[in-house]
């Protein structure tokens, strides 16, 4: 290896200046950077980070940096220097580079790096120990010391330490330490890692990546609003912005990233980082000074501080098809376990200002989506209304378009509908295109537009490279500002715990099964549809498995799915239920139905629902035959059977029917019905079941409320009554529609090919309570939803 002051020399003869190197305020003294790549083998550093340190170093030479390179690895120092210098083979010069030079300046990179083992604290002391005599040894000036963590964001709060206690510079120069996303989980998690981060390293040594605000036209977006503020500033306000759209759209799977991405999902992958920047730099205020770090973090900070909570009305959720298979290949999963993680999401936020308020600015993000894309839209209103031409470009929408990158211009630009004005140019990094390839964005043709482009385009990360060394903080996360996002996103992330995501195939197939609908205050998908998936095909994405139907059942909420899948999604939406009714008042009171459609319901519920909070439950019985509890066909039997012998619950938490009083069966003047409802008004708050468990039989009853029992009038105000089956035992006790209809929900289950024809005809009649009467089940102040197999909705 070459001696440093060798590579002094041959830099001095590249360039023969020597200096300052400044860029915006920040004035950087020159001299030695020592830069240590923590995971230095690893794929980021493979992919883009090598490749970021080597565009750096080739733009340096001259400006009297010098520079020593570590790629550290847990690997010992035989194994891991032929991995790090097979990887820093393929680092490549930019295109204008003559050949000779090109060749030069790899030989004297490749010179500069070295790797070392970091695995232990004596590493650390020993590398801390390497960096000092290198710079005496070569009598050099240290600038600073660059530590970038490209390693599994668990590991960072130790390495920090390390870094801290050994790898510290002396004197003037500076420490910086480079931390990828993920910075936690929520809001609480990143403030335990700010936290442990605090202990070793002060905020303004940390560098918390974006990489998105690396990209050219990310980072364009506050020189652009500031050039055009002329423009901009009399319409970027509520009276003008239709909405906001921030996209980001990918066809790849997450495939081999799983055991990442489903603890993670589509909102904390990307929304709750890139997505959130671009929205605040396109609405904060334009910074008077933009290259002052302070300014541009301030500003953003009050964006944060101005948005209202984000909640479940303002936020759909989808999972593309075969994810679950992938789960349960990459994460050993059993084939009834299923991922509710969001692969899309859709989330609609406001900003609660006079410039802003009622302004939606939609954020979405999907894998698997038919194109890849990512921009920013802002649609402004326009009042012109052509009674004649309407294709003239003062008819069409008028927009502006922060093109990311991909989709069909495959370049980063930043577009102007020509109705709305001439934008400037930034700087000498940007120019105006004017011509193009034949190409429509979002729906208009290209020649509807102004378009900007950067004349040379750039990887984020070599950009986000130069400007550690620079020190340009406001291109990266303050813990602020890191918090800041938490505090938006933690309580949607919370709210939506347990919400099943909508099911899309993937790709072109998807059709407009994840279009929105935006309304004042709430988002919703545009179509009331679920997707059906044949268990054969769960792990595909052929499109022929898809049949969509509508989302609701007699205008009440449906969920449908393969009879497990729906067990499944009853049993947790029950668990969801009892731990809202408990933490509310400290009780759940769940009234069930016997026959055999809930068995599989309940063995799931004792296998599966060990968090239940069986303790404070108690158990009701929607109807009996009147026979002994001891007997297997009785209800409660099936009940105790499939589902109470297999739980702790308290034994008086139990409510089986009185349906034998004095050795009797079901005798009036007994009074047991008078006797249950009495109970249940006693231990249940207004007599309203938290959830009500229902089934419908082939004629149409439900509980055992029968056909041609004109129950309605019969029961009048009764909770409880006897009744009468057609079918042996003809003998029963039930809830009334009454005691049905107070409850705040009710689960009405039906599964089986057998339902079919039920099922259609359901779908078609009026309530008819006398007739059907489960039509006559509308829960007064509470919600009724379906869960329908594909059996039974199919057929
Ligand atoms: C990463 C996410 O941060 O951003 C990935 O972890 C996502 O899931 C990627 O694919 C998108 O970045 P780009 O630059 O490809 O748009």
């Amino acid at each position: 290896m070459w001696p440093v002051l060798k590579l002094l020399l041959l830099q001095a003869i590249c360039s023969a200046q020597r200096g300052v190197l400044t860029e915006g305020k920040q004035t950087q003294q020159a001299g030695h950077v020592s830069v240590v790549i923590v995971g230095g083998t690893g794929d980021l550093a493979k992919k883009y980070l090598w490749q970021g340190f080597f565009q750096l170093y080739t733009s340096q030479v001259g400006s009297g940096h010098t520079f020593s390179f570590y790629g550290g690895g847990l690997s010992p120092d035989d194994q891991g220097t032929p991995v790090l210098f097979d990887i820093l083979k393929h680092v490549a010069c930019s295109p204008d580079t003559p050949v000779e030079r090109c060749a030069l300046l790899k030989d004297q990179f490749l010179h500069l790096v070295q790797y070392r083992q970091l695995k232990t604290p004596e590493d650390y002391r020993a590398l801390g120990r390497h960096i000092q005599e290198t710079l005496q040894g070569e009598g050099m000036e240290e600038a600073g010391r660059l530590f970038y963590l490209s390693v599994p964001a668990f590991a960072y709060a130790d390495i920090a330490d390390q870094v801290n206690s050994s790898c510290r510079p002396a004197g003037g120069a500076w420490l910086r330490v480079v931390l990828e996303k993920p910075f936690g989980h929520d809001l609480s998690s990143a403030q335990t890692l700010a936290t442990q981060l605090g202990g070793s390293l002060k905020d303004e040594e940390m560098y918390r990546i974006d990489h998105y605000l690396g990209k050219q036209v990310v980072s364009n977006i506050l020189p652009f609003r500031k050039v055009n503020q002329k423009f901009l500033d009399p319409i970027w306000n509520r009276q003008h912005i239709e909405r906001v759209e921030i996209v980001l759209k990918e066809t790849l799977d997450v495939k081999g990233r799983i055991p990442f991405y489903d603890q993670y999902g589509v909102i904390r992958d990307v929304m709750q980082n890139h997505l959130t920047e671009i929205m605040t730099l396109l609405t904060m205020k334009v910074p008077q000074i933009l290259s002052s770090s302070e300014e541009v973090l301030r500003n953003k900070l009050q964006i944060f501080s101005h948005l209202q909570p984000v909640g479940t009305k303002q936020a759909v959720i989808g999972q593309y098809q075969a994810y679950t298979a992938e789960v349960r290949e990459e994460l050993n999963k059993t084939t009834d376990q299923f991922s509710v993680t969001p692969t899309f999401a859709a989330v609609m936020v406001h900003i609660d200002s006079a410039q802003y308020d009622g302004v939606p600015i939609v954020l979405s993000s999907g894998k698997m989506l038919d194109e890849r894309v990512a921009y920013a839209r802002v649609l402004f209103k326009n009042d012109v209304f052509c009674v004649q031409n309407p294709d003239h470009i003062h008819c069409k929408p008028k927009q502006i378009i922060f093109h990311f990158g991909h989709g069909s211009l495959e370049h980063p630009a930043v577009l102007v509908t020509k109705n709305l004005f001439k934008p400037e140019l930034v700087d000498g990094e940007w120019r105006e295109v004017t011509e193009h390839k034949d190409t429509t964005v979002l729906g208009f043709p290209i020649s509807d537009y102004y378009v900007q482009a950067p004349k040379v385009q750039r990887e984020p990360y070599a950009e986000l490279i130069g400007h550690i060394l620079s020190g340009r903080k406001d291109c990266f996360i303050s813990a602020e500002n890191l918090l800041a996002s938490w505090g938006l996103w933690t309580p949607l992330l919370h709210s939506l715990r347990g919400s099943y995501p909508r099911i899309y195939p993937g790709g072109e197939a998807n059709g407009n099964l994840l279009d929105l609908r935006l309304s004042a205050t709430e988002l919703s998908y545009a179509s009331d549809s679920v997707v059906i998936i044949s268990p054969e095909t769960m792990g595909g994405t052929a499109s022929e498995s898809f049949q969509v139907t509508q989302g609701k059942f007699r205008g009440d909420d449906m969920v449908s799915a393969w009879g497990e899948e729906l067990i499944a999604r009853l049993a947790t939406d029950l668990q969801a239920a009892a731990e809202g009714a408990v933490s509310e008042g400290g009780a759940f009171h769940l009234a069930l139905s016997g026959g055999s459609s809930p068995l599989a319901l309940f063995e799931r519920l004792a296998q599966h629902h060990l968090s239940f909070p069986w303790r404070e439950t108690h158990v009701w019985m929607v109807d009996e035959r009147c026979m002994s509890l001891r007997e297997p066909e009785s209800n409660f039997h099936s009940v105790h059977e499939h589902l109470l012998q297999h739980i702790r619950i308290p034994y008086y938490n139990i409510h089986p029917m009185p349906v034998m009083l004095r050795q009797r069966l079901c005798v009036e003047e007994d009074g047991g019905a008078l006797l249950y409802e009495k109970e249940i008004a006693h231990a249940v708050n207004g007599s309203a079941f938290h959830f009500v468990l229902l089934g419908v039989g082939l004629d149409g009853h439900t509980a055992s409320l029968f056909p041609g029992e004109k129950a309605h009038e019969r029961h009048g105000e009764s909770l409880v009554a006897l009744t009468e089956s057609p079918v042996k035992p003809h003998q029963r006790m039930s809830l009334t529609l009454k005691a049905i209809n107070k409850a705040q929900r009710v689960g009405l289950l039906v599964i089986g090919k057998l339902k079919h024809e039920l099922l259609t005809q359901l779908s078609r009649v009026k309530n008819k309570p006398n007739k059907w009467p489960i039509t006559g089940v509308h829960p007064a102040n509470g919600k009724l939803v379906w869960y329908l197999d594909y059996d039974a909705l199919l057929g």
